[in-house]
């Protein structure tokens, strides 16, 4: 049978590229964790924001390698991150477009409501705000205030390219308060769900899934009874989910 993910022993590297880490393999068993619904989804176009050294683009095509005429697009501000994610879509026979552009810079008019996966692992570590956007490797990490400023910028961004059975598939840290994230995305019309979660003592990382939902918009806090997605599957709404998780704090209700 064939690999599923990409080998990290054909994975290239260059010391201004994050290397594979435990948030892009929590990222992948997210991917792999949905695989059944993501063959069934038969995306036509996915697309990688801030790929690094190709690992998560490169196994999202693997293992979708099934599903016939997917375009894969993958994106990077690190020009040697470009490079290196070629090399590693090589390594494992399969192709996507690198771009070397801020975010989906001069992508995003042509593939509005065109993309039906963007998976994304954003520079979510807090930082003072002028590491943000530097050259090189730390542009891999700098989240600037609670590691937010990426991703606040990515979210129109998302919502602007994602088609209407699109999905998004995101890592948050604890300190992203991605709660906000999710009701952020609830005014926008999407529901989410965690799909991975990993813990150590000091933090917690989060993989949310966000789809349109042309539910109930409200953003609630109680256990909602569970939806049928796009995808068909049941969800639990990943409000209710986040009352049994370690970042929910029962005083926050001021965003
Ligand atoms: C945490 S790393 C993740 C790399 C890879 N996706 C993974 O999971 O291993 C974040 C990546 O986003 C890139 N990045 C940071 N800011 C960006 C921006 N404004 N536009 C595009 N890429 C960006 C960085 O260069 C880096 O490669």
């Amino acid at each position: 049978m064939s690999c599923r993910v990409a080998q990290i022993h054909k994975v290239s590297s260059h010391p201004e590229v994050y290397e594979p880490c435990d948030d892009s393999f929590a990222l992948v068993d997210a991917l792999l964790a949905d695989r059944t619904n993501l063959l069934e989804h038969k995306p036509t176009l996915c697309l990688e924001l801030g790929c690094g050294s190709g690992y998560v683009i490169t196994s999202l095509a693997l293992m979708l390698g099934e599903v016939p005429g997917v375009h894969y697009i993958a994106t990077d501000i690190n020009h040697d991150a470009v490079r290196v994610t070629r090399e590693t879509l090589q390594a494992h026979n399969v192709h996507a477009d690198v771009i070397a552009t801020d975010l989906a810079s001069g992508l995003d008019t042509r593939l509005a409501g065109l993309v039906d996966v963007i998976v994304v692992n954003p520079p979510y570590v807090p930082t003072p705000e002028d590491e943000v956007g530097r050259d090189g490797i730390t542009s891999a990490w700098a989240g600037g205030v609670d590691g937010r400023t990426v991703i606040d910028r990515i979210l129109p961004v998302v919502d602007k390219l994602l088609s209407g059975r699109g999905w998004l598939y995101m890592v948050t840290l604890t300190t992203n308060n991605p709660l906000q994230i999710c009701r952020q995305m609830k005014a926008r019309g999407y529901a989410s769900r965690i799909v991975v979660q990993r813990s150590t003592e000091e933090e917690s990382l989060h993989i949310i899934k966000f789809w349109q939902d042309s539910g109930d918009q409200t953003c609630k806090r109680e256990t909602t009874t569970p939806k049928k997605t796009a995808g068909g599957k049941v969800m639990d709404s990943v409000l209710s989910q986040m009352h049994r998780l370690p970042f929910w704090k029962k005083d926050e209700g001021n965003d």
